[in-house]
């Protein structure tokens, strides 16, 4: 079994806060990841908005606000939830929340942060934050279990992929962002993983699975082919 000891972890707003705080999930998950840095697992985690950046989004669009300033403020609420986060792992994580992935310069600790600029999703900042790092692996832990040929809460019919090409990836996920959009995966995020090879897996976001992932074992997720 292989074990990937530096890895990044996008985790969905949809599991931390939606529909509301997740309480019982924060505080497992950081146990586990306070278990993994002991066996030397080097990890940095990008949590994103849930509903609560949704809810401020369709607000502000119902404003008449821009597009990008939609996106900030979902980028505001992926960094509560990401303070959340730190909040459960105490000192195993750093307190400050980079607001860019240039301002990074040491992975001694956990690194936990959100959203950086408008333009992509908080998966798109794992992609460039696993190129940043030199990471191993990526996983995106999310609301479903894997990557499928639709939208599978709206396609019944829609088939799930035990891996996928990452080039098969780019023709699913098109090339058009908008603020709070509910997507596998963001083009941009997946232009980075092409580019930079990152090996990827998309899993449901349970603790086990999250797990199974980081460990190369049994997820019953989507990998992503680099
Ligand atoms: N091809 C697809 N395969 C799987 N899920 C898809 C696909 N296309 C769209 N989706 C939708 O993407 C959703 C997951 O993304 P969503 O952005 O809602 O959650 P998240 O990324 O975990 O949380 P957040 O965006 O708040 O950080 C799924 O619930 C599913 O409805
Ligand atoms: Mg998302």
């Amino acid at each position: 079994m292989v074990r990937y000891l530096k890895a990044v972890l996008s985790l969905g707003g949809s599991i931390v806060a939606s529909p509301g705080i997740n309480l019982d999930f924060i505080r497992e998950f950081a146990s586990l990841v306070t278990k993994l840095r002991r066996e030397g697992y080097h990890l940095a985690i990008v949590v994103g908005g849930g509903r609560v950046a949704r809810e401020y989004i369709e607000a502000a669009r119902g404003l008449g606000a821009s597009e990008s300033f939609c996106d900030e403020l979902g980028i505001l609420a992926t960094r509560m939830n990401a303070r959340l986060v730190i909040a459960a792992l105490g000192n195993e994580a750093y307190e400050h929340v980079p607001e860019s992935i240039e301002e990074i310069e040491e992975w001694d600790k956990v690194i936990v942060m959100g959203g950086t600029t408008p333009g992509h999703t908080t998966d798109a900042v794992a992609a460039m934050l696993a190129a940043r790092l030199g990471a191993e692996l990526l996983v995106n832990a999310t609301n479903v279990d894997g990557v499928y040929s639709d939208d599978p809460k709206k396609n019944p019919e829609a088939k799930k992929y035990e891996r996928i090409s990452v080039e098969e990836l780019i023709k699913l996920v098109g090339n058009e962002h908008r603020a709070g959009v509910s997507a596998i995966l963001d083009p941009k995020a997946v232009r980075i993983i092409k580019e930079h090879r990152i090996k990827t897996v998309v899993v449901k976001g349970e603790l086990q699975r999250i797990e199974a992932a980081l460990r190369g074992g049994e997820h019953r997720g989507t990998e992503i082919e680099v």
